[in-house]
């Protein structure tokens, strides 16, 4: 029987709304579930309900909230590899992938338990006598989470644990086409104890949402909005949040660079621009964009991805596979669109487009791949910097290549496209490194190793088109969802003015040893 999935507000089923059909994009035919999507005004009531719960959840002491994290790493834990077989069906992750996806959730939890026996705040001298100063974390209120696909649970548990951890209450609308595998989470969640209205989850698309977005900022029911997604829509979520004053987390494209000197190991760089360029068949916002490889050996370099690439298996993600799928039938619309960027000047070896019967693949795992969303790897060479597919992210699998003869060049190329998400050089240069690091715009930077694989407990974020700055994971996305609160307390029983009252020592200015 096919799943039915719907909101869930205030611990209440919301069962109507537009029917939508969630696919498996492996086997079309197959239905994973069948949604009812809510309206613009159910979002905005679940933000009230939201509003009305957090109070509460704000008065359970931290170490408690923090007891509640543990519980859900725990049966996310004892739920892995179901959950990963769902995400697996759902959106084509190979099951290995989605595993460690879901490990990911399980990284978050165990670094968030301890937190929530801390979440310091800081006692600070005073400037005058018998007056202490302290610094308060205080939670946000309400966070809206408006998650993607591509990453069904882990980015979102990125958000979801440490607004719920900090007090927050939140209204998570997570993709639709990732609509069985959200509620899973979501159950799961629910399962560890979470009072009703603290954790909602609502099934919407874009533009109700954002319709019920913009209902609920006015009211004043959401105080932080959390994004992942393009960044196109990333930048009209960040004019709304402006107008009410709020500044979103914003997780968004990349056009990330991986840059190849001279002296790299190219068995190794190969490796990393095969799993960073295909791997979740390129749908990944940290997904290799542009293969920035020295001149001297770039023959070389494009010889032996071409030949991982076109040996590579795609088909089935349940099978042993690099990729499965496209996500869902709009990104593979996309992503056809991008192909037909390809232009005279680019060098392509091999298949291109849709993996089908007359369009084979040498390297298929699976039953019939007309069942499903699948494409072939492709890598264009003699990429310039004016073309769309260097400027431009391409979600899916297609990794554009160019050269550089001085470092310099390489990292005016990486930033030019203007993301700032991922990057990565290979090198064995420590100098070379180092320069990269600093003059590479992006949010986060590899050195011998892919562009994908950010661990739970560093900042993740971008710059420029690649997000507003704000970083989520580890103890940086704390001020996401807390404000800092500053008290001072006067026991001197007197007015003492702050800069006029104080007590001053006077230093000899003159003096000379
Ligand atoms: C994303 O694509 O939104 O570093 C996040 C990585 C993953 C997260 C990607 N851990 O590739």
């Amino acid at each position: 029987m096919t799943r039915q999935i719907v909101s869930v507000i205030g611990g209440k089923d919301e069962p109507t709304g537009t029917p939508y059909l969630s696919r498996n994009p492996a086997r079309l035919k197959e239905v994973v579930a069948e949604v009812a999507l809510a309206d613009a005004a159910t979002f905005a009531a679940a933000c009230r309900n939201a509003a009305a719960a957090q109070h509460d959840w704000a008065r359970v002491p931290a170490p408690v909230r923090g007891r509640v994290i543990a519980s859900i790493g725990r049966l996310v834990e004892a739920n892995a590899e179901a959950l990963a077989r769902l995400v697996s069906e759902e959106i084509g992750k190979p099951y290995a992938e989605a595993l460690g996806e879901v490990r990911e959730i399980v990284d978050t939890c165990d670094f968030f338990i301890g937190e929530g026996r801390r979440l310091y705040g800081q006692t600070v001298p005073s400037e005058m006598p018998d007056k202490n100063l302290f610094t308060f974390r205080t939670p946000v209120g309400v966070a809206a989470v408006i998650t993607a696909g591509n990453f069904p649970v882990a980015v979102p548990s990125w958000y979801l644990v440490p607004a719920l951890l900090c007090g927050n209450a939140v209204v998570w609308k997570p993709a639709e086409y990732a609509a069985a595998s959200a509620a899973a989470l979501h159950r799961i969640f629910s399962a560890a104890g979470l009072p009703d209205g603290v954790f909602n989850v609502v099934f919407a698309d874009g533009a109700q949402t954002f319709a019920g977005l913009e209902t609920a900022l006015g009211e004043g029911v959401v105080h932080k909005v959390g994004f992942t997604g393009s960044s196109e829509v990333g930048r009209t979520i960040g004019e709304l949040c402006g107008r009410h004053l709020q500044s979103p987390c914003l997780e968004l494209g990349g056009k990330n660079p991986m840059v190849v000197m001279p002296d790299a190991d190219l068995t190794l760089a190969t490796e990393g621009a095969l799993f960073a360029g295909f791997g979740t068949a390129g749908q990944r916002c940290t997904s290799l964009g542009t293969v920035i490889v020295h001149e001297s050996i770039h023959n070389d370099f494009v010889a032996r991805f071409t030949a991982a690439a076109q040996s590579a298996y795609v088909g089935d993600p349940a099978r042993k596979v690099l990729m499965g799928p496209m996500l869902d039938q709009k990104f593979a619309d996309r992503y056809e669109e991008f192909l037909t960027w390809i232009g005279d000047h680019h060098t392509v070896t091999g298949p291109v487009g849709r993996i089908t019967e007359s369009n084979p693949c040498g390297h298929f795992l699976g039953d019939d791949p007309n069942e499903g969303l699948f494409y072939h790897p492709v890598i264009v060479d003699g990429v310039r910097p004016t073309d769309r597919l260097f400027l431009e992210e391409t979600f899916g699998p297609i990794v554009g290549v160019t050269t550089f003869s001085t470092l310099d060049e390489a990292i005016e190329l990486a930033n030019l496209p203007g993301y700032g998400l991922s990057s990565s050089i290979y090198t064995r240069d420590p100098q070379a490194a180092f320069r990269f690091r600093a003059g590479v715009s992006a949010g986060m930077v590899s050195v011998n190793n892919s562009t994908s694989g950010a661990e739970a407990h560093l900042p993740f974020g971008g710059n420029g088109k690649s997000g507003n700055g704000s970083r989520q994971s580890g103890m940086w996305v704390l001020d996401q969802f807390t404000r800092w609160q500053a008290m001072n307390w006067d026991y001197s029983g007197r007015l003492q003015k702050a800069q006029m009252d104080v007590a001053e020592i006077v230093p000899d200015l003159e003096y000379k040893i």
